[in-house]
């Protein structure tokens, strides 16, 4: 069930920590590859050489340690690979210090540097629990896209019986699983995704092209087959592996994008096009017999004509009831304004709006706004994580 997931399991000094031995050895089971990483008073209460053996991984109490020699800056190398980040136990204090993005010691390094998904366990007296502070750390954790779970009633470490137990093993476990293998919102519908920037010849060897590294478009696809969609990339050339599952039909120009929609657009339920579409291409390929524009001491001008616009073409024969339509808005200055014109102007449902800084990062800061004028800001996320937020909203839509 996890078997290509990789999970980074924090623990900190909490008595329920024993009970980690147990969330190890059944996400193991189950196929993921888990590393722990522990706070220095954790281990006095188990030792890293428990979880060492259980996850066949070596167990992170110091970033520096010489055990870690082999893997370049792990607190990003890790990070970066891990689908999910479980802190279980988690202390009053720890929930205190991410919540203040205080990185001082290999738990909190990781945390902060991580744009994987995260989820809590809490294990606490039920006085630190009900303390308006702690409480006040947690809705703020929850706005920030944390999952919590527990804790729970029950008998506690100091005879009380209160909240403040970690949740079970096998609740934590599953719950971990539930938010790495996707929802089933989307089966039997048509998605139809576009990824990458495309290319527009000025002669057989150049091209005129963006920064588009097509990763967004990609991890949508992923996330949508992933939910059980059936699911169209149509793509400009990108140096990305076809997602699992699906062939991405390579197109080069504006026009060629145009025209491998349309082919598809018929069947789809839904249409997002997060490809960076040229708005010019060379009004036509300079050299008319396909040589090479050779070079000379004169300037040289291009003529740019405008392109197509796909998603309006695409709005004006919506046709069929519930098929819906989404953009991107890449925006250097005024984005969220800018973002709701494109979804009028184009008669969007939803619009995605984002920044430059998108361009070749695995990790992106959007908002995603739509007909009614409702605008949901989201913190910055890794795009595998973006892409079924994005998607939790076109399921809403999709009929
Ligand atoms: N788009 C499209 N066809 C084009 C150009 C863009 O369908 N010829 C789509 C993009 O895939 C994106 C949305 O329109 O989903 C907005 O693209 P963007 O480049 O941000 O905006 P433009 O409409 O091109 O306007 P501008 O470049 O002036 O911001």
């Amino acid at each position: 069930m996890l078997h290509d997931k990789t999970i980074i399991l924090a623990i900190s000094s909490s008595i329920a920590a024993y009970k980690s031995c147990e969330i190890v050895s059944q996400l193991k089971k189950l196929g993921a590859e888990v590393w722990v990483v522990m706070t220095r008073e954790a281990t006095n209460l188990v030792t890293p050489l428990t979880f060492r053996t259980l996850s066949g991984n070596p167990v992170i109490c110091d970033l520096f340690s010489p055990e870690l020699s082999k893997i370049p800056v792990p607190h990003i190398s890790l990070t970066k690979k891990a689908d999910l980040l479980l802190i279980a136990p988690c202390t009053a204090n720890i929930i205190g210090k991410i919540a203040s993005g205080i990185a001082d010691d290999a738990l909190t390094t990781m945390v902060l540097a991580s744009s994987c998904q995260k989820l809590i366990a809490p294990a606490m007296n039920p006085l630190m629990w009900n303390n308006v502070v702690v409480g006040d750390n947690v809705k703020r954790l929850k706005k920030l896209n944390f999952e919590f779970i527990g804790p729970e009633e029950g008998k506690l470490a100091c005879g009380d019986e209160d909240i403040g137990r970690m949740s079970e093993p096998e609740a934590i476990v599953s719950k971990a699983a539930s938010l790495l293998v996707a929802k089933q919102d989307l089966a039997g519908k048509h998605i139809l995704v576009t990824a990458g920037g495309t290319r527009e010849a000025i002669d057989p060897v150049r091209y005129i092209s963006n920064r588009s590294s097509g990763r967004m478009g990609y991890s949508l696809a992923t996330a949508a087959r992933e939910r059980g969609a059936s699911v169209t990339l149509i793509s400009g050339p990108t140096n990305l592996s076809a997602p699992l599952d699906i062939k991405p039909i390579i197109v080069e120009s504006a026009g060629g994008m145009l025209e491998a929609v349309m082919d598809y657009y018929n069947n789809a339920n839904a249409v997002i096009m997060a490809a960076a579409v040229a708005d010019y291409t060379t009004r036509k390929v300079q050299s008319t017999n396909q040589s090479k524009i050779k070079k000379s001491n004169k300037n040289l001008e291009l003529v740019l004509r405008p392109t197509q616009d796909i998603l309006a073409t695409l709005s004006k024969q919506k046709g069929r009831k519930g098929r819906v339509l989404v953009g991107f808005a890449l925006e250097t200055h005024d984005l969220i304004e800018n973002a709701k014109k494109k979804l009028k102007a184009k008669d969007l449902d939803l619009v995605v709006a984002n920044d430059p800084k998108t361009f070749d990062s695995d990790a992106i800061k959007f908002s995603i706004i739509d007909k009614k004028g409702k605008i949901s800001a989201f913190p910055q996320l890794a795009k595998s994580q973006a892409a079924h937020m994005i998607l939790d909203r076109v399921s809403a839509y999709v009929r």
